[in-house]
């Protein structure tokens, strides 16, 4: 069958791999991104390679409420991408607007947007699957990322959530805890290869996991391991560590 999905923040790398798988199996795309500009090669792109349905809508977190997103779209999507992140600069706590940015776009603006589409889902009988790309930097604060660490754990949680929310609808909700991901995001940060995914394994994982039905998908599952051992660092040695 063919799926209407919707994909937020289209301009990601990740999301870019996963246009593409999902283009590729014959899928109708919706992708938003923060100008047309941005979005114009995004949709050719698709149309060019797959001779894919494509259509942009312009959406920024930080100037456009979910509402109006979801009024221009031209039906309820069956499966929903939020691939949007803004990681900020942890050295400037004396920044309000990058501060309330990095919890607008990673939080905030992800779960009203979430909620939107899973209301409009419940309304329509629709089983759709949601998917939020979150973080491991979520599931303990560290000083080199506590702000962006704090949205992804508020949305993590809310995707928890939103799990048990849908799941009598219905609905499939599955929250993506990547580790490190070779992207604009981390251009120009030294990352350890072994534990560093490409855009493609996300995406690739990110499939697997939705025809599996799993609620959480780490992509490289070392990093379960690892975000196992650092929860349990007592917090008198944490505080301590230059993490
Ligand atoms: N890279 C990593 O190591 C890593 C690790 C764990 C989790 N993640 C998460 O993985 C997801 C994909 O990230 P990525 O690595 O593919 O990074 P990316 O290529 O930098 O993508 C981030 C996306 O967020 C969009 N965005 C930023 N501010 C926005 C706003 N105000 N409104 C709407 N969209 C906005 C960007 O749009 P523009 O293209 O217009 O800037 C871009 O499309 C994000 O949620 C990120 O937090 C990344």
């Amino acid at each position: 069958m063919k799926k209407k999905i919707l994909v937020i923040g289209a301009g990601s790398d990740v999301a870019q791999a996963l246009s593409r798988l999902r283009a590729e199996r014959g899928h109708i795309l919706w992708l938003t991104a923060r100008s047309q500009e941005a979005l114009q090669p995004l949709l050719a792109d698709l149309k060019v390679r797959y001779q894919a349905e494509a259509l942009g809508f312009v959406y920024d977190a930080e100037l456009h409420p979910a509402e109006d997103l979801m009024a221009q779209l031209p039906g309820i999507p069956d499966e929903v991408h939020v691939a949007m992140g803004y990681l900020g600069n942890p050295d400037r706590l004396d920044d309000p607007k990058d501060a309330a940015r990095i919890l607008k776009v990673n939080f905030s603006a992800a779960v009203l947007l979430m909620n939107a589409v899973m209301h409009a889902m419940i309304e329509k009988q629709i089983k759709g699957v949601l998917v939020g790309i979150s973080s491991v930097a979520g599931e303990r604060g560290r000083k080199s990322n506590f702000l962006y660490g704090a949205a992804k754990a508020g949305f993590s949680t809310y995707l928890d959530g939103l799990r048990n929310a849908g799941f009598s609808h219905g609905i499939h909700v599955m929250t993506v805890k990547p580790g490190f991901i070779r992207s604009k995001m981390t251009a120009g940060l030294p990352l350890p290869g072994p534990l560093t995914a490409s855009p493609q394994q996300v995406a690739s994982a990110i499939i697997k996991g939705m025809k599996k039905g799993r609620g959480t998908v780490y992509v490289l599952p070392v990093w379960s391991i690892i975000m196992l051992l650092i929860r349990n660092i007592p917090d008198v040695l944490f505080k301590r560590l230059n993490l």
